[in-house]
């Protein structure tokens, strides 16, 4: 994966877009190259990546959409997060705007997968983040539990979740990091739909983790869980080498 560590104490999702100095074709064909390029967390599955030609119908802001569509596999929603991301953050480092979007799903199809989740696009007109100071999350003992390098866990902690509903759990103890899903808080998202979108943020999570486990200089391992029932649920489990 390409060292994105540091656009993730600058990304911001963006909801004010410029509609009068849209993105060029050029930029718009790199957008679908960075997707085309992001690393997947499991080898194996296929995803696509469409980006449509201007906002759709039910989509509040950005000037384009990219959509990712994936082979209907076991852990596929936390693939799509983690490789989605990747393209969040490269688009932050161009200055380029996005959002994740999980409130609408397009009318599009691809033969043979199914729809995941998009990325609003578009030119920004808004700044992005100076510092971690900005970002409005929980603070890290809520979520990460056992002693650790305190950049990684601010770099988790910073990740983008859906309704910002920071779902992941940590524990840490020697040479191995443990990640959980929960379900164990309040939110507007409807309860059916919690685990889908938290599976996508726990990809994001991923995402996060790695980048800045190789930054500051961990070799790893890891392994994902077997998808079960209960909370939290266990997502995978990283041992240092
Ligand atoms: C899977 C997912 C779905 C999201 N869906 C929406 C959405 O439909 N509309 C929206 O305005 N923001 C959406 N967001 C953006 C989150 O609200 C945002 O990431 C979170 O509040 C944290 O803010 P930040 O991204 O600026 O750090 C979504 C984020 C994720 C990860």
């Amino acid at each position: 994966m390409k060292d994105l560590y540091d656009s993730i104490f600058h990304r911001k999702s963006i909801r004010k877009y410029d509609p009068d100095h849209p993105l060029s074709q050029e930029e718009l064909d790199s957008v679908l190259e960075l997707a085309n390029d992001s690393q997947s967390l499991i080898k194996g599955i296929e995803n696509t990546f469409v980006l449509t030609d201007k906002r759709l119908p039910n989509v509040r802001f950005g000037q384009a959409s990219l959509l990712c569509f994936s082979q209907d596999r076991e852990n596929c929603l936390l693939n799509a997060g983690y490789r989605l991301e990747q393209v969040d953050l490269q688009l932050a480092q161009m200055g380029i705007g996005s959002c994740w979007y999980g409130l609408s799903r397009p009318t599009r199809k691809v033969a043979g997968m199914v729809y995941v989740i998009q990325l609003a696009i578009g030119r920004s007109l808004e700044n992005w983040r100076k510092s971690a100071d900005e970002f409005n999350r929980k603070p890290i003992e809520e979520i990460w539990s056992g002693d650790f390098d305190s950049d990684v866990k601010q770099a988790v902690r910073l990740s983008p979740s859906a309704c910002n509903s920071q779902s992941w759990r940590i524990e840490s103890s020697e040479g191995c990091i443990r990640i959980y899903r929960t379900a164990a808080y309040k939110t507007i998202i409807p309860t059916g739909m919690k685990a889908y979108f938290n599976t996508i943020d726990l990809g994001i999570c991923l995402c996060h983790l790695e980048l800045a486990l190789a930054r500051k200089g961990f070799r790893f391992s890891s392994e994902l869980a077997s998808p079960c029932e209960g909370d939290p649920v266990k997502i995978a489990e990283y041992l240092l080498h």
